[in-house]
């Protein structure tokens, strides 16, 4: 076979008649490695089971079997799309797992984030198990996330998620039919509060985009195949951090909590927004790369 080229600068090994598995699998993780993938086994193996309709792990017990010609030709385009245009494995495979839910995931999406589970934990935190009525709000569904993984965790609650894209909130919905939960999400549409004025939550929670705009000349490729809206949070990352502290009391009932996600550097500012707009802070949760990642607040009774 000729080499399964994802890019163009890296020599091509001599023609092989077959290549088994483990074969394959090494010669992209050197290419990937070479070409700055930090995953490149991990993405390796998973492009690779997806192209042979098998198991990651399943991989591990086929190592020497010989991989068919028209199966190389699917890994092939795959591994020149993951190297030469950088675009996310999550992507490629049209599926990423949070909370242990397999998620269907675009590039009209967020990929969800590992680190966004800690939203999902303090999330929990504040809604006693026993507590059916009460009322939360998503801001910023995307594929839907964070509001599944609550949907799931907390079987009688009825949760309010919304979303400015339309196509984001198509790929929520399918999902929340997928996972049986769609009958106790409410999806919405418009810009961060201004579907739901007028109502009245319990707990508000968003990982809102909080990207640096100043900040993306650094980023890194695969950013540039996730959607612009998701990502960036105005010059300093902080402009809609600034409008949903500054207009959730709004819709948050007396006792209320409003948990945010922020980046590394932007907990301070987090909790000093917080508690300018009346809220009193609750610590600032790390990520389990042990990075400040959720902060959040709750609204005084009478406050
Ligand atoms: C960082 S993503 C989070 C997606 C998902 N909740 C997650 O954690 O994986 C931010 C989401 O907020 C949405 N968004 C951006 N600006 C918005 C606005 N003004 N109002 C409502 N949603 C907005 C984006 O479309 C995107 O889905």
């Amino acid at each position: 076979m000729t080499a399964p080229t994802g890019g163009t600068t890296r020599a091509a090994p001599q023609p092989k008649a077959s290549w088994t598995v483990l074969e394959l699998l090494k010669w992209t993780t050197d290419h990937f490695a070479a070409k700055g993938i930090e995953s490149a086994r991990l993405d390796a193996e998973c492009l690779l089971a997806h192209a042979l309709g098998s198991e990651r792990l399943r991989l591990y017990i086929d190592f020497e079997k010989p991989v068919l010609e028209a199966e190389r030709a699917a890994f092939r385009e795959l591994v020149r799309k993951r190297a030469g245009e950088r675009i996310p494995v999550s992507q490629l495979l049209g599926a990423k797992e949070f909370w242990s839910l397999p998620l269907r995931v675009t590039g009209d999406v967020l990929t969800p984030r590992p680190e966004t589970e800690t939203l999902v934990q303090a999330a929990l935190d504040a809604l006693p198990a026993e507590d059916a009525g009460a009322r939360v709000l998503e801001i910023g569904t995307g594929s839907g996330a964070v509001a599944l993984a609550i949907a799931v965790e907390r079987p009688q609650i009825v949760i309010t998620a919304t979303d400015i894209s339309q196509e984001a909130l198509k790929i929520a919905q399918e999902n929340a039919e997928t996972h049986g939960v769609s009958d106790r999400i409410r999806f919405l549409e418009g810009d961060l509060l201004d579907p739901v004025r007028g109502e009245s939550f319990d707990l508000v929670v968003s990982n809102p985009p909080y990207v640096a705009r100043r900040s993306q000349p650094g980023l890194p490729p695969e950013l540039a195949h996730e959607p612009e809206v998701a990502l960036f949070g105005g010059e300093e990352g902080f402009e809609l951090l600034d409008r949903l502290i500054g207009g959730a009391r709004e819709v948050l009932a007396p006792g209320g909590a409003l948990w945010l996600e922020h980046g590394a550097s932007q907990a301070a500012g987090v909790a000093e927004r917080l508690a300018a707009a009346g809220f009193a802070p609750r610590p600032t949760r790390q990520d389990l790369a042990g990075i400040d990642r959720v902060t959040g607040g709750t609204l005084e009774v009478g406050g």
